[in-house]
Protein backbone atom coordinates (compact mmCIF):
# COMPACT_ATOMS: atom_id res chain seq x y z
CA UNK A 1 0.00 0.00 0.00
CA UNK A 2 1.22 3.35 -0.76
CA UNK A 3 0.56 5.75 1.64
CA UNK A 4 1.79 8.91 0.41
CA UNK A 5 -1.62 11.66 0.82
CA UNK A 6 -1.62 12.10 -3.63
CA UNK A 7 -2.42 7.73 -3.39
CA UNK A 8 -5.94 9.05 -1.73
CA UNK A 9 -6.72 11.04 -4.57
CA UNK A 10 -7.03 7.23 -6.06
CA UNK A 11 -9.40 6.00 -3.97
CA UNK A 12 -12.33 5.62 -6.05
CA UNK A 13 -15.99 6.91 -3.87
CA UNK A 14 -18.09 3.82 -2.46
CA UNK A 15 -20.31 1.99 -4.41
CA UNK A 16 -23.81 1.49 -4.14
CA UNK A 17 -24.53 5.57 -2.94
CA UNK A 18 -26.48 5.82 -6.39
CA UNK A 19 -29.87 4.79 -7.59
CA UNK A 20 -31.71 4.41 -11.24
CA UNK A 21 -34.48 6.32 -10.12
CA UNK A 22 -34.04 9.36 -7.70
CA UNK A 23 -37.37 10.35 -7.85
CA UNK A 24 -38.87 7.17 -6.05
CA UNK A 25 -36.41 6.95 -3.46
CA UNK A 26 -37.91 7.36 0.37
CA UNK A 27 -35.38 8.97 1.84
CA UNK A 28 -32.45 11.29 0.67
CA UNK A 29 -30.34 10.97 -2.17
CA UNK A 30 -27.48 13.08 -2.71
CA UNK A 31 -26.10 12.81 -6.57
CA UNK A 32 -23.00 14.51 -7.89
CA UNK A 33 -23.36 17.13 -5.80
CA UNK A 34 -20.01 19.51 -6.01
CA UNK A 35 -19.13 22.57 -3.90
CA UNK A 36 -16.32 25.19 -3.93
CA UNK A 37 -15.43 27.97 -2.54
CA UNK A 38 -13.31 30.33 -4.51
CA UNK A 39 -10.50 27.99 -5.69
CA UNK A 40 -11.17 25.93 -3.17
CA UNK A 41 -13.09 22.53 -4.05
CA UNK A 42 -14.79 21.01 -0.81
CA UNK A 43 -17.41 18.43 -2.30
CA UNK A 44 -16.49 16.58 -5.57
CA UNK A 45 -19.27 14.93 -7.42
CA UNK A 46 -20.33 13.73 -3.64
CA UNK A 47 -22.50 10.73 -3.86
CA UNK A 48 -24.74 9.06 -1.27
CA UNK A 49 -28.22 7.78 -0.15
CA UNK A 50 -29.89 8.14 3.07
CA UNK A 51 -32.93 5.95 3.56
CA UNK A 52 -35.98 7.26 5.60
CA UNK A 53 -35.27 5.66 9.11
CA UNK A 54 -31.85 5.45 8.72
CA UNK A 55 -29.32 6.97 11.45
CA UNK A 56 -26.25 7.61 9.05
CA UNK A 57 -23.13 9.12 10.89
CA UNK A 58 -20.96 10.92 8.72
CA UNK A 59 -17.05 11.03 10.14
CA UNK A 60 -13.89 12.50 8.35
CA UNK A 61 -11.34 14.83 8.92
CA UNK A 62 -11.77 18.72 10.14
CA UNK A 63 -12.22 20.57 7.30
CA UNK A 64 -13.43 17.95 4.88
CA UNK A 65 -16.45 19.21 4.12
CA UNK A 66 -19.55 17.80 6.84
CA UNK A 67 -20.85 20.47 7.60
CA UNK A 68 -20.76 21.65 4.15
CA UNK A 69 -22.59 18.48 3.32
CA UNK A 70 -25.39 19.07 5.78
CA UNK A 71 -26.11 22.46 4.84
CA UNK A 72 -26.31 21.78 1.39
CA UNK A 73 -28.97 19.43 2.32
CA UNK A 74 -31.24 21.62 3.20
CA UNK A 75 -29.99 24.57 0.58
CA UNK A 76 -28.28 26.34 3.47
CA UNK A 77 -25.31 26.44 0.67
CA UNK A 78 -26.20 26.11 -2.61
CA UNK A 79 -24.22 23.28 -4.58
CA UNK A 80 -22.65 24.39 -7.65
CA UNK A 81 -23.79 21.14 -9.35
CA UNK A 82 -24.93 18.02 -8.95
CA UNK A 83 -28.69 16.85 -7.13
CA UNK A 84 -30.41 16.36 -4.12
CA UNK A 85 -34.22 14.87 -4.01
CA UNK A 86 -35.86 14.86 -0.72
CA UNK A 87 -38.77 11.81 -0.72
CA UNK A 88 -38.58 12.27 -4.24
CA UNK A 89 -38.90 16.03 -4.37
CA UNK A 90 -35.38 17.64 -6.36
CA UNK A 91 -34.54 20.22 -4.07
CA UNK A 92 -32.50 22.31 -6.54
CA UNK A 93 -35.47 24.08 -8.29
CA UNK A 94 -37.78 24.53 -5.60
CA UNK A 95 -39.02 27.92 -4.87
CA UNK A 96 -37.95 29.91 -1.88
CA UNK A 97 -41.57 29.78 -0.33
CA UNK A 98 -41.24 25.46 -1.26
CA UNK A 99 -38.31 25.29 0.04
CA UNK A 100 -39.16 27.01 3.48
CA UNK A 101 -41.96 24.26 3.21
CA UNK A 102 -40.16 21.46 2.63
CA UNK A 103 -36.85 22.82 5.46
CA UNK A 104 -40.37 22.72 7.91
CA UNK A 105 -39.42 18.55 7.93
CA UNK A 106 -36.09 19.08 8.98
CA UNK A 107 -34.41 19.68 12.52
CA UNK A 108 -30.75 20.87 12.64
CA UNK A 109 -28.14 21.23 15.23
CA UNK A 110 -25.57 23.53 14.10
CA UNK A 111 -22.10 23.01 15.00
CA UNK A 112 -21.92 25.89 17.28
CA UNK A 113 -25.33 25.79 18.55
CA UNK A 114 -25.97 29.14 16.79
CA UNK A 115 -28.52 30.75 19.77
CA UNK A 116 -30.02 33.96 19.63
CA UNK A 117 -28.35 35.96 22.47
CA UNK A 118 -30.81 38.96 22.85
CA UNK A 119 -33.36 36.14 23.50
CA UNK A 120 -34.00 33.43 26.38
CA UNK A 121 -33.26 29.40 25.84
CA UNK A 122 -37.00 29.01 26.31
CA UNK A 123 -37.60 31.73 23.40
CA UNK A 124 -34.76 30.11 21.01
CA UNK A 125 -36.41 26.69 21.00
CA UNK A 126 -39.91 27.94 20.44
CA UNK A 127 -38.79 30.94 17.62
CA UNK A 128 -39.71 28.09 15.27
CA UNK A 129 -43.33 27.01 16.07
CA UNK A 130 -43.31 30.30 16.83
CA UNK A 131 -42.92 31.56 13.15
CA UNK A 132 -44.19 28.48 10.99
CA UNK A 133 -46.69 26.41 13.61
CA UNK A 134 -50.08 28.65 14.54
CA UNK A 135 -49.56 26.88 18.00
CA UNK A 136 -51.07 28.58 20.67
CA UNK A 137 -48.26 30.13 23.21
CA UNK A 138 -49.17 28.27 25.70
CA UNK A 139 -48.36 24.93 23.33
CA UNK A 140 -44.95 26.33 22.28
CA UNK A 141 -44.21 27.00 25.57
CA UNK A 142 -45.33 23.82 26.70
CA UNK A 143 -43.26 22.37 24.16
CA UNK A 144 -40.19 23.84 24.27
CA UNK A 145 -40.29 22.86 28.06
CA UNK A 146 -40.56 19.76 27.32
CA UNK A 147 -37.70 19.71 24.94
CA UNK A 148 -35.29 21.25 27.41
CA UNK A 149 -36.40 18.19 29.59
CA UNK A 150 -35.41 15.92 26.92
CA UNK A 151 -31.88 17.65 27.04
CA UNK A 152 -31.67 18.10 30.86
CA UNK A 153 -31.95 21.62 30.43
CA UNK A 154 -35.18 22.01 32.77
CA UNK A 155 -33.70 24.91 35.08
CA UNK A 156 -32.48 27.02 32.05
CA UNK A 157 -35.55 27.94 30.59
CA UNK A 158 -35.31 31.43 31.66
CA UNK A 159 -31.59 32.01 30.77
CA UNK A 160 -29.96 33.77 28.30
CA UNK A 161 -27.22 31.97 25.78
CA UNK A 162 -23.98 33.90 27.42
CA UNK A 163 -25.68 32.28 30.68
CA UNK A 164 -24.69 28.92 29.15
CA UNK A 165 -21.90 26.95 29.26
CA UNK A 166 -20.51 25.31 26.08
CA UNK A 167 -22.15 22.03 26.78
CA UNK A 168 -25.82 23.32 28.19
CA UNK A 169 -25.63 25.75 24.53
CA UNK A 170 -25.39 22.67 21.92
CA UNK A 171 -28.22 20.76 23.95
CA UNK A 172 -30.20 24.11 24.11
CA UNK A 173 -29.66 23.64 20.38
CA UNK A 174 -30.68 20.60 20.89
CA UNK A 175 -33.90 21.14 21.90
CA UNK A 176 -34.45 23.87 19.59
CA UNK A 177 -34.08 21.17 16.77
CA UNK A 178 -36.63 18.87 17.63
CA UNK A 179 -39.25 21.42 19.20
CA UNK A 180 -41.25 20.77 15.91
CA UNK A 181 -41.32 16.79 15.62
CA UNK A 182 -39.08 16.76 12.61
CA UNK A 183 -38.81 13.52 10.17
CA UNK A 184 -35.51 14.42 9.94
CA UNK A 185 -32.82 15.41 11.99
CA UNK A 186 -29.29 16.78 10.85
CA UNK A 187 -26.47 17.06 14.10
CA UNK A 188 -23.56 18.71 12.94
CA UNK A 189 -21.22 17.72 15.96
CA UNK A 190 -24.05 16.70 18.60
CA UNK A 191 -21.25 15.29 21.53
CA UNK A 192 -18.37 17.12 20.99
CA UNK A 193 -17.33 19.68 23.90
CA UNK A 194 -19.84 17.41 26.28
CA UNK A 195 -18.45 15.61 28.92
CA UNK A 196 -18.86 11.67 28.42
CA UNK A 197 -22.01 10.86 30.79
CA UNK A 198 -23.95 14.27 28.88
CA UNK A 199 -22.30 12.66 25.24
CA UNK A 200 -24.01 9.35 26.32
CA UNK A 201 -27.10 10.94 26.86
CA UNK A 202 -27.62 12.88 23.88
CA UNK A 203 -26.41 9.15 22.05
CA UNK A 204 -29.45 7.68 24.14
CA UNK A 205 -31.71 10.44 22.99
CA UNK A 206 -31.05 9.99 19.06
CA UNK A 207 -31.29 6.24 19.14
CA UNK A 208 -34.58 7.02 21.28
CA UNK A 209 -35.89 9.25 18.67
CA UNK A 210 -35.28 7.36 15.86
CA UNK A 211 -36.50 3.74 17.72
CA UNK A 212 -40.09 5.60 18.79
CA UNK A 213 -40.64 8.60 15.95
CA UNK A 214 -38.76 6.86 13.37
CA UNK A 215 -36.76 9.55 13.02
CA UNK A 216 -34.01 9.80 10.46
CA UNK A 217 -30.44 11.26 11.18
CA UNK A 218 -28.14 12.39 9.47
CA UNK A 219 -25.11 12.61 12.32
CA UNK A 220 -21.72 14.61 11.83
CA UNK A 221 -19.34 13.67 14.65
CA UNK A 222 -15.57 12.64 15.29
CA UNK A 223 -16.34 11.13 18.24
CA UNK A 224 -16.15 7.16 17.57
CA UNK A 225 -17.52 6.17 20.55
CA UNK A 226 -20.75 8.10 19.65
CA UNK A 227 -20.87 6.96 16.38
CA UNK A 228 -20.81 3.07 17.06
CA UNK A 229 -23.62 3.31 19.79
CA UNK A 230 -26.35 5.44 17.33
CA UNK A 231 -25.18 4.75 13.81
CA UNK A 232 -26.87 2.42 11.80
CA UNK A 233 -24.38 3.05 8.98
CA UNK A 234 -21.06 5.18 8.88
CA UNK A 235 -20.15 7.05 6.14
CA UNK A 236 -16.75 8.70 5.49
CA UNK A 237 -15.96 11.96 3.88
CA UNK A 238 -12.46 12.29 2.55
CA UNK A 239 -11.11 14.67 -0.47
CA UNK A 240 -15.00 15.55 -1.46
CA UNK A 241 -15.87 12.23 -1.89
CA UNK A 242 -17.73 9.33 -0.37
CA UNK A 243 -14.59 7.18 -0.21
CA UNK A 244 -16.46 4.29 2.45
CA UNK A 245 -19.88 3.12 3.46
CA UNK A 246 -20.29 0.52 6.12
CA UNK A 247 -22.14 -0.71 8.89
CA UNK A 248 -20.42 -0.55 12.49
CA UNK A 249 -18.86 -3.81 12.22
CA UNK A 250 -17.97 -3.42 8.74
CA UNK A 251 -16.23 -0.29 10.02
CA UNK A 252 -14.94 -1.93 12.96
CA UNK A 253 -13.24 -4.72 11.10
CA UNK A 254 -12.09 -2.87 7.27
CA UNK A 255 -9.03 -2.64 6.06
CA UNK A 256 -9.92 0.64 4.43
CA UNK A 257 -6.83 2.78 5.00
CA UNK A 258 -8.48 5.77 5.29
CA UNK A 259 -11.01 4.38 7.72
CA UNK A 260 -8.28 2.76 9.59
CA UNK A 261 -6.46 5.48 9.99
CA UNK A 262 -9.28 7.57 10.96
CA UNK A 263 -10.52 5.31 13.67
CA UNK A 264 -7.05 4.60 15.00
CA UNK A 265 -6.16 8.09 15.30
CA UNK A 266 -2.86 7.49 13.44
CA UNK A 267 -1.01 10.58 12.50
CA UNK A 268 0.87 8.42 9.69
CA UNK A 269 -1.61 7.07 7.09
CA UNK A 270 -3.00 8.20 3.45
CA UNK A 271 -4.88 10.60 5.32
CA UNK A 272 -1.69 12.55 6.13
CA UNK A 273 -1.38 14.21 9.60
CA UNK A 274 -2.65 18.12 8.51
N1 LIG B 1 -19.18 29.85 3.90
C1 LIG B 1 -17.95 29.47 3.56
N2 LIG B 1 -17.15 30.29 2.84
C2 LIG B 1 -15.91 29.91 2.49
N3 LIG B 1 -15.37 28.71 2.80
C3 LIG B 1 -16.11 27.87 3.51
C4 LIG B 1 -17.43 28.20 3.95
N4 LIG B 1 -17.94 27.16 4.64
C5 LIG B 1 -16.96 26.23 4.66
N5 LIG B 1 -15.87 26.65 3.99
C6 LIG B 1 -14.64 25.88 3.78
O1 LIG B 1 -15.00 24.58 3.35
C7 LIG B 1 -14.15 23.60 3.94
C8 LIG B 1 -14.99 22.58 4.64
O2 LIG B 1 -15.60 23.19 5.76
P1 LIG B 1 -16.57 22.41 6.75
O3 LIG B 1 -16.98 23.40 7.77
O4 LIG B 1 -17.62 21.72 5.99
O5 LIG B 1 -15.57 21.33 7.37
P2 LIG B 1 -15.90 20.18 8.41
O6 LIG B 1 -15.58 18.87 7.75
O7 LIG B 1 -17.25 20.38 8.95
O8 LIG B 1 -14.78 20.47 9.52
P3 LIG B 1 -14.86 20.39 11.14
O9 LIG B 1 -14.75 18.94 11.46
O10 LIG B 1 -13.66 21.16 11.58
O11 LIG B 1 -16.15 21.00 11.56
C9 LIG B 1 -13.18 24.36 4.83
O12 LIG B 1 -11.99 24.55 4.13
C10 LIG B 1 -13.86 25.67 5.06
O13 LIG B 1 -12.93 26.70 5.25
MG1 LIG C 1 -17.97 20.99 10.72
Amino acid sequence: MNASPEAAYNIPPAPGQRVDDPASFAGIVIEGVSKNFGSKMVLDKTDLLIPKGETLVVIGRSGEGKSVLLKSIVRLLESDEGRIWIEGTLINELSRSRLMELRKMFGFLFQGAALFDSMTVCENVGLMPKEHSGWSEERIYARACECLAMVGLENAETKLPSELSGGMKKRAGLARAIVMEPEYILYDEPTTGLDPITGDAINELIVKLQKSLGVTSIVVTHDMASAFKIADRIAMLSRGRIVFTGTVDEVKNTDHPMVRQFIEGNAHGPLGAF
